[in-house]
């Protein structure tokens, strides 16, 4: 069966030639669109991205006076002070550093006190500013995008949604315990995803080889999220030579 859309696969040739291919790929949507929107995705994956990004403002070719940004999710329960939430981590890793304004960033809010009215207010804010141009996602190990864990709805919108233990472990890495990892999340949906005019896909590791592989390779599949993907009309996968390795084709 032939796809009507095949993704583009960018095998770079280590883990820092990944970051720069995905750093390239977003400076040039803000290179033709000065006031983009991107979509935004926090972790281990894209920390080396958000370095170059930061350096590349820094040495004054990269400007975000004008860029409106969305991350894609974020832990319920955790304020913005808490170092384990990914307000925190975005602070931390770009938005400090560059000159993006404040109101025009956004990371769902683990503290709403009504949810429902939040992903809802979460999803006018990204039709108001007219979509997102870029988005950028990392995978986990079991294949999720954002939260959206295996099951997942292709046109599951933004939500709450509890983690599976596989997160839980995997995220355990950053906190004192399993225990105190939360248990559930705002994420934005595979449809609010699916939405976005291009987006990126970045994988480094061994950890991550099966994962790609399903999600290039496999048939698009709720239990494999990534896979929810296929089909998209402008899809890039950055990949290091050791995520890349189980691929076959
Ligand atoms: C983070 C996110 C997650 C991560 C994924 C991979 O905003 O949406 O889906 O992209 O868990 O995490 P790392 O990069 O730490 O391996």
């Amino acid at each position: 069966m032939t796809r009507v859309n095949q993704p583009r696969i960018l095998i770079a040739s280590d883990q820092e030639d990944a970051a720069r291919c995905t750093a390239d790929l977003m400076q040039e949507t803000l290179r033709e669109k000065p006031a983009g929107v991107l979509g935004l995705a926090t972790g281990s994956t894209p920390i080396g991205v958000y370095r170059l990004l930061v350096n590349r403002h820094r040495a004054g070719q990269l400007d975000f006076s004008d860029v409106t940004t969305f991350n894609l999710d974020e832990y319920i329960g955790l304020g913005p002070e808490h170092d384990q939430s990914y307000r925190y981590f975005m602070q931390q890793q770009l938005f400090d550093h560059v000159n993006v304004v404040r109101e025009r960033t956004h990371v769902p809010n683990g503290l709403a006190a009504n949810i429902p009215e939040h992903v809802r207010d979460y999803e006018e804010r990204i039709r108001q500013a007219g979509g997102i141009d870029l988005q950028l996602l990392g995978i986990g190990n079991n294949g999720h995008i954002a939260f959206n864990e295996p099951g997942s709805a292709i046109d599951s919108r933004t939500r709450q949604v509890d983690l599976t233990e596989d997160t839980i472990e995997a995220n355990s890495r950053f906190f004192n315990s399993a225990a105190e990892v939360p248990r559930h999340a705002i994420t934005m949906g595979i449809g609010t995803i699916l939405e976005s005019r291009r987006i990126i896909l970045m994988a480094t590791g061994k950890a991550k080889a099966k994962a790609i592989r399903v999600a290039i390779e496999e048939p698009s599949d709720p239990g494999n999220p990534a896979s929810l993907l296929q089909g998209h009309s402008n899809l890039t996968f950055v990949l290091d030579p050791e995520s890349a390795s189980e691929l076959k084709r």
